[in-house]
């Protein structure tokens, strides 16, 4: 049984290409706050200095096997930086569900934390033209990163010449995590590859008359990223990513087909959904309880902090229809402006830019890292795969990890998809609910 995640091979140009188009999307419009942003440390790129004697780290793993990812990265800190005490600001909730608008709120207030974590993309370009976040350029010549990131990478982080933040990791979240038990016990072989989502469906079909439940989902966030999917593999990458350009047409036929998949595929999730989060859907897969998660890939170090082991406990590939697409998003990390302790923060990007602070990261995280130089023998198989798949496969933003859109547009369309799997599920409406947030974000 192959648990390998294939890919079309599509050219490497190919994949610049798409990168190019996604970067210049996500990175339009910029109109750099910083330059009358008051900053604790630094003007323009000028050097990063001030008090190292702490630093407040701005999180949403606040447990399970995220909290182990950030716990691994402090490992390695407090040996860089032995006289800088870590501050742990985490909160809980997945996707940064209650962060983000706790985040909000001291930003507001002038009260930020050291460093915050945030997506690479439109997500961070919210908070550059806030004028939030301070340029650190500097810190890119200062810990020789220029050439430790993909080209591709940080011109996805550039604006106007200056970077903002730097990445921890890289994830993916177009992945399908199965049981491998749970499918057999439905007489569905766990090799079976699928070409599309109507093509898995069939399959859907027979788990529910297993008696298992065929897809395990939690709260919006992870809905929305189920839509995120269908978009991908119903689209294609280019029609995807019109629809965050203006290029797809939100009223057009294939939006409606793919929002009509999207009621199948919740017609076979669990209907506790609302009041669970990400882990807890991931462990019904665990558990053998249910077949399918479509999760980020945070998921696969669930699947590890739990002693399971692929493929014989699960497989993962990619969601049917997306093979050779990279749903991709980063979490990268920022010095705020206004930051009490500029030098910690400092120390903090330092450490988690350094090759040891991205292996011992990522290996727990279940993300790549994104740098260059990590060894890939030391991940797991599905990491190793993942990286392979980095390399050559059609990069897209990820909608429900901040790489597509601003945070007003994406907050309309979680208030969408969330009208929509509570409701009447009335599809003409909420493809109507989906333009109008498209148009008026
Ligand atoms: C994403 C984040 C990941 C992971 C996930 C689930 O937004 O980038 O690192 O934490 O949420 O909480």
């Amino acid at each position: 049984m192959s648990t390998r995640l294939p890919s079309r091979g599509r050219s490497r140009l190919a994949a610049v290409a798409a990168v190019t188009t996604v970067a210049a999307l996500a990175l339009t419009a910029c109109s750099s706050g910083s330059d009358d942003a008051s900053s604790s440390s630094t003007e323009g790129s000028h050097a990063v200095t001030g008090d190292a004697s702490q630093v407040e780290v701005f999180t949403w793993w606040a447990s399970g096997s995220e909290k182990l990812g950030l716990d691994a990265l402090v490992k390695v800190f407090g040996t860089q930086h032995p006289d800088t005490k870590f501050v742990n600001g985490a909160v809980a909730g997945g996707a940064g569900s209650a962060a983000k608008d706790l985040l909000a709120s001291r930003l507001a207030k002038h009260d930020p934390p050291d460093t915050f974590q945030a997506h690479a993309g439109a997500e961070l370009q919210d908070y550059i033209d806030a004028g939030q976040v301070e340029d650190i350029s500097s810190l890119y010549d200062e810990f020789g990163l220029r050439d430790a990131f993909p080209q591709d990478l940080i011109d996805r982080l550039t604006v106007d010449g200056k970077i903002y933040s730097i990445p921890a990791g890289i994830h993916r979240a177009n992945v399908v995590w199965a049981n491998p038990k749970v499918l057999e016990f439905a007489g569905v072989d766990p090799a079976t590859k699928y070409s599309s989502l109507q093509d898995w469906m069939k399959d859907l079909e027979k788990i529910k008359k297993s008696g298992k439940q065929p897809l395990a989902i939690a709260t919006t966030w992870t809905q929305v990223q189920l839509l995120e999917n269908v978009f991908l593999a119903d689209l294609g990458p280019e029609g995807y990513s019109g629809l965050w350009t203006g290029v797809t047409n939100w009223n057009g036929a294939t939006v409606k087909a793919a929002l009509d998949d999207f009621s199948t595929l919740m017609s076979y999730t669990n209907k506790d959904r609302d009041g669970l989060d990400w882990g807890d859907a991931t462990q019904r897969v665990i558990d053998g309880e249910a077949a399918y998660n479509i999760m980020g890939d945070w998921a696969e170090a669930a699947f590890e902090e739990a002693g399971k082991k692929s493929p014989d406990d699960y497989t993962y590939f990619p969601t049917p229809g997306t093979d050779g697409m990279y749903d991709f998003l980063a979490d990268s990390f920022t010095l705020p402006v206004g930051a009490q302790h500029p030098g910690g923060a400092k120390a903090w990007l330092d450490s988690l830019s350094s090759r040891d602070g991205q292996v011992g990261f990522n290996k727990a995280k279940g993300s790549i890292p994104a740098r260059i130089d990590a060894d890939p023998s030391q991940f797991s198989p599905y990491q190793q795969d993942a990286m392979a798949s980095f390399k050559q496969d059609i990069i897209v933003p990820s909608l429900a990890h901040g790489a597509a859109v601003p945070v007003s547009w994406l907050t309309k369309i979680s208030d969408a998809t969330a009208k929509f799997t509570t409701g009447d599920s009335d599809v003409t409406q909420f493809q109507a609910d989906l333009f109008q947030a498209a148009i008026n974000h």
